[in-house]
């Protein structure tokens, strides 16, 4: 757990797996190693924990207060190094500081924190009004009130069903068209009574938005693309041995991982009974034991958790 004070709020996140994940990255404490995703830091600064003097951690985030805050905590770390952006570059980060091909570990802790999620001027939350932003990144990009102004009906309702797999999301795009007519919607409480109010079905314990702020969510960040993209420049950038470690929240991310490295340890498609070495069928990438969900003791103490799974992968070659 990492807790952080923000100049508004007083806001913690809570690092999920944090042990499980660090331990499955680490296979050289001199090494060089990228956390895709900083945060709050909660991975970072186990991880540098393990490193030698000699290991050095490169911290990425779009959001610029995770930036700032990780900066001044570990201003004092000269292992540690920041580059405010997405994970989706680190092709071209790692080749401008010669590190491609280098790479002992890539870790992903993908989504919102919770500082994100409980600061309401961030404009995450249904519960906690606020502008209707969502960006990770506030620097760049349209904001979610941007979007809603001016997407059509058929855009909104696509993205409330594939990103939120929601299965009321054309009733929610009507009823969004229809009152944006009436009045901008520029809050997200405001934006969360007008798809409550469209969805016929409510259930016990869960807010009728909350699958449609997920889909606007994942959209406005380009989240799925994201990491498609790293997907398809990592294992170029990791040296052999390097290990791929990635949490995913939700069955959209969790999907892509698994088939990605589902599909690198098959190679080349050749009939199964053919004496061939995994290198002969262009495997360069093979999974690292099962997938690993948190322990019933992580999820007590931190419900977040309980969706999270790591998958861990190794560059062989
Ligand atoms: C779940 S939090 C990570 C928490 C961190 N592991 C810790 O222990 O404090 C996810 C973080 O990743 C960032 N993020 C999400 N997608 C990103 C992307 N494509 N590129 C860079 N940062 C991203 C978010 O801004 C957020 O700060």
């Amino acid at each position: 757990m990492t807790a952080v004070s923000e100049s508004a709020e007083q806001v913690e996140h809570t690092t999920v797996l944090l042990q499980e994940a660090v331990e499955a990255l680490v296979t050289d404490p001199d090494g060089f190693y990228v956390d895709g995703t900083f945060g709050r830091g909660g991975h970072t600064a186990e991880l540098l924990a393990r490193l030698s003097g000699r290991g050095r951690v490169l911290a990425i985030d779009k959001d610029p207060q995770a930036i700032a805050s990780g900066e001044e905590r570990f201003a004092q770390d000269d292992r540690l190094g920041f580059f405010h952006g997405s994970f989706a570059e680190l092709q071209n980060v790692a080749a401008q500081m010669e590190k491609a091909g280098e790479i002992s570990g890539v870790l992903l802790d993908l989504g919102v924190s919770s500082p994100q999620l409980d600061q309401a001027d961030r404009g995450f939350s249904f519960m906690r009004d606020g502008p209707l932003d969502m960006r990770m990144d506030t620097s760049r990009g349209l904001s979610a009130a941007e979007w809603i102004a001016s997407a059509d009906e058929q855009e909104i309702a696509r993205v409330i069903k594939e990103y939120g797999e929601e299965r009321f999301a054309r009733r929610m795009a009507s009823a969004v068209i229809r009152e944006r007519a009436i009045k901008p919607i520029t809050g997200t409480v405001q934006l969360a009574k007008i798809l409550a109010a469209a969805h016929p079905a409510w259930e016990r314990g869960r807010h009728p938005a909350t699958k449609a702020f997920q889909g606007i969510r994942i959209f406005i960040n380009r989240e799925l693309d994201d990491l498609e993209d790293l997907l398809a420049q990592v294992i170029d950038t990791l040296k052999v041995g390097g290990r791929l470690v990635i949490i995913s929240f939700h069955s959209l991310e969790d999907r892509r991982v698994k088939r990605f490295i589902r599909d690198q340890e098959q190679g080349i498609k050749l009939p199964k009974n053919l004496p061939v070495r995994d290198v002969d069928r262009g495997v360069r990438l093979v999974k690292v034991g099962k997938a690993i969900k948190p322990a019933v003791s992580e999820v007590d103490g931190n419900v977040r958790s309980r969706s999270a799974v790591m998958r861990i992968a190794e560059r062989v070659a």
